[in-house]
C-alpha cells in the first residue's frame, strides 16, 4: 500500500447482547493491522463502535424490562471493556446514539432528499406481529411464520426508497477497475454476482409506529431511518463529515480507507454503502477486507446452543496475550473455520509456554551466565533465514494474511529452538578455550539477533509480550513469559 495514511474500520456491533468471540475476531484483526502499519511508519486511525438502533435492540430491552437506552449504555460499555481486556487500542469508539452521529445522519438524509435520491413509495409486504418484521413469502411454512406459527398480515406502508438501481453500473465499473478493491476473491465474486442480479431500490425508512427506536427522518416525523443506513453512515460521521470538514478530508479523502467485516454483511458494504456514497458525491472506500465466519466446535455460535464464547472468559484463563494468540492462530481469515476450544490449553502450552517462552528463557539464561560480546552480524545460515522470514512476513501482512504471517514467526522460533538443542549451546559455557568461547559467542549472537527479530515481528499480535522480551534483553533478566497451564 502506497498511501501514508490509513483509516481502518470494523463493523459497529449490535448491542442487543454482549460481545462474543466473533466480534472479538474482527476487532482483533483490525488491531493487528493497525499496529503493523503504524510500525511501518504509517499514520493510522482505527475506528470501531456500536450499532444501537432498530427493532432487535428495542425488543431485547423490552424483554429485559429496560429502556433501550439503558440496554445500549450497558452493552456498549461491555464492548469497550472487552476490547480493553484484549489489548485492543482503537482511536475512536462511535455509538449511533451519539448526538453528533444522529445529527450527521439527519443532515445526510436532507441532502439525499434535496438531490432527489429518495422517493416515496407504498410498500407492501407480509408482516408478522410476533417478529415485528416483514417476512418473505418463501420463508413461510404452510402459510405461517415458522417462529410464531401464526399467519402474517398484509401491511402496506409508505416509505422513502433510496435509488440504488441507478448506481449499480457505476459501482460495478469502479470495482472492476480496482478503484474499490474487494478482498479476497470470493467476496469480489459474490459482490459482482449480487450486482448482476440487479438489486432493486431499497426502503431506507420505516414507519415510526412500528420501529420506535431509531433516528427520526428530519422531514417526516412519522418515519425513522432504516437501521442499516444509520449504521453505515458511522464510517463518515465518526470522522467529521458533517461538522469537521478538515478532519473528514484528512481521514477519508486523503487516506486509504479500509473496511474490515465478516461475509454476513457483505451486501450492505460492497453495494449499498458505495451507492449511498455515490449519491453523496463522496469517494468510495479504497478497500474492503471480508473475512470468513467461524463455527465453535463444529457448530454455529448461538445463544440457544449455549456455545457462545465470551472473550473475557478466555482472558481469565489464558491472559490477554494468550487469548489474542489463540484467536489469531486458528485459521486464515479469508477462510474462517472451526474454533476448537478443547485444544486451546494444549495450543497455549505448546506454542506460547514451550516454544516461545522457553526459547526466550533458554537464550537469556545462557547469555546472562556468561558475559560475551555479541557479534553484530549473524552467521550466514541465520542471515538467510532471518531475511527470508522477514520478506515472507511483510509480503503476507501487506496482503492482510495475518494467520500465515504469524506462522512465519513461529517457524523462526522453531528454527531457533532446534538450533539451540542441536548445538547444545549450554555445554560450551564452562569451556574456556578460545575455540569454544568463539563458538559460544557465535551461537548466542545468532540466537539473540533472532530474538530481536521475533520480538519485532510478533509485536502486532502480542504487543505486551514483545515489550516484555525487549525489557528482559535490556535488563538482563529472565522471567517466564507465559505461565504453563
Ligand atoms: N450492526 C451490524 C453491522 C453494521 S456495520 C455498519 C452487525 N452487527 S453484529 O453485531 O451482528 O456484528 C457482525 C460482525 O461480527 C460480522 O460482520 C463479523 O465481523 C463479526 N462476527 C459475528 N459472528 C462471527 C463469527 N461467528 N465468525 C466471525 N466473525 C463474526 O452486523
Amino acid at each position: 500500500m502506497k498511501s501514508k495514511r490509513i483509516l481502518i474500520t470494523t463493523p459497529i456491533y449490535y448491542v442487543n447482547d454482549k460481545p462474543h468471540l466473533g466480534h472479538a475476531f474482527t476487532t482483533l484483526v483490525a488491531d493487528v493491522l493497525t499496529r503493523f502499519f503504524r510500525k511501518r511508519g504509517k499514520e493510522v486511525f482505527f475506528l470501531t463502535g456500536t450499532d444501537e438502533h432498530g427493532l432487535k435492540i428495542y425488543e431485547s430491552a423490552k424483554n429485559l424490562k429496560k429502556t433501550p437506552q439503558e440496554l445500549c449504555d450497558e452493552n456498549s460499555f461491555l464492548f469497550k471493556k472487552s476490547w480493553e481486556n484484549l489489548g485492543i487500542e482503537y482511536d475512536y469508539f462511535i455509538r449511533t446514539t451519539d448526538k453528533a452521529h444522529i445529527e450527521t445522519v439527519q443532515y445526510i438524509f436532507n441532502l439525499l432528499k434535496e438531490r432527489e435520491e429518495l422517493y416515496e413509495k407504498e410498500y407492501e409486504g407480509l408482516y408478522c406481529i410476533g417478529c415485528e418484521n416483514f417476512i418473505l413469502e418463501k420463508d413461510l411454512k404452510d402459510g405461517l411464520c415458522p417462529f410464531h406459527l401464526k399467519p402474517p398480515i398484509k401491511v402496506s406502508e409508505k416509505n422513502y426508497f433510496f435509488k440504488l438501481e441507478k448506481y449499480l453500473k457505476v459501482i460495478e465499473k469502479e470495482i472492476k477497475k480496482g478503484k474499490l478493491k474487494i478482498t479476497p476473491e470470493f467476496a469480489l465474486k459474490e459482490t459482482l454476482g449480487l450486482i448482476k442480479q440487479n438489486l432493486s431500490d431499497f426502503s431506507s425508512t420505516r414507519l415510526k409506529e412500528r420501529i420506535r427506536w431509531g433516528i427520526e427522518v428530519p422531514f417526516d416525523k412519522d418515519q425513522v431511518i432504516y437501521v442499516w443506513v444509520d449504521a453505515l453512515i458511522n464510517y463518515i460521521s465518526a470522522i467529521g463529515f458533517y461538522k469537521n470538514k478538515n478532519n473528514f478530508n484528512k481521514w477519508w479523502n486523503k487516506s486509504y480507507v479500509l473496511h474490515i467485516l465478516g461475509k454476513d454483511i457483505l451486501k450492505f458494504h460492497t453495494v449499498y454503502w458505495p451507492a449511498i456514497l455515490k449519491a453523496l458525491k463522496v469517494k468510495l472506500p479504497d478497500e474492503e477486507l471480508i473475512h470468513g465466519f467461524f463455527t465453535i466446535n463444529g457448530q454455529k455460535m448461538s445463544k440457544t446452543l449455549k456455545n457462545v464464547i465470551d472473550p473475557n472468559e478466555l482472558v481469565k484463563v489464558y491472559g490477554k496475550e494468550g487469548t489474542r494468540y489463540l484467536i489469531l492462530s486458528q485459521f486464515p481469515i479469508a477462510d474462517g473455520g472451526d474454533i476448537k476450544e478443547s485444544q486451546f490449553k494444549e495450543k497455549y502450552n505448546a506454542d506460547l509456554a514451550n516454544n516461545l517462552g522457553n526459547l526466550v528463557s533458554r537464550v537469556l539464561t545462557l547469555k546472562n551466565k556468561k558475559e560475551v560480546e555479541i557479534n553484530q552480524k549473524p552467521s550466514r545460515d541465520f542471515k538467510k533465514i532471518l531475511k527470508e522470514t522477514e520478506k515472507n512476513y511483510l509480503k503476507l501482512m501487506e496482503k492482510y494474511k495475518i494467520y500465515e504471517a504469524l506462522k512465519e514467526v513461529f517457524k523462526l522460533i522453531d528454527y531457533c529452538n532446534l538450533y539451540l538443542t542441536q548445538k547444545r549451546t549450554w555445554e560450551l559455557i564452562n569451556k574456556e578455550d578460545k575455540k569454544s568461547r568463539d563458538e559460544f559467542k557465535k551461537q548466542i549472537s545468532n540466537l539473540l539477533i533472532s530474538l530481536e527479530k521475533i520480538k519485532d515481528l510478533i509485536y502486532p499480535f502480542l504487543p505486551d509480550t514483545s515489550l516484555k522480551i525487549e525489557e528482559l534483553i535490556k535488563n538482563k533478566k529472565v522471567e517466564p513469559l507465559f505461565k504453563r497451564l
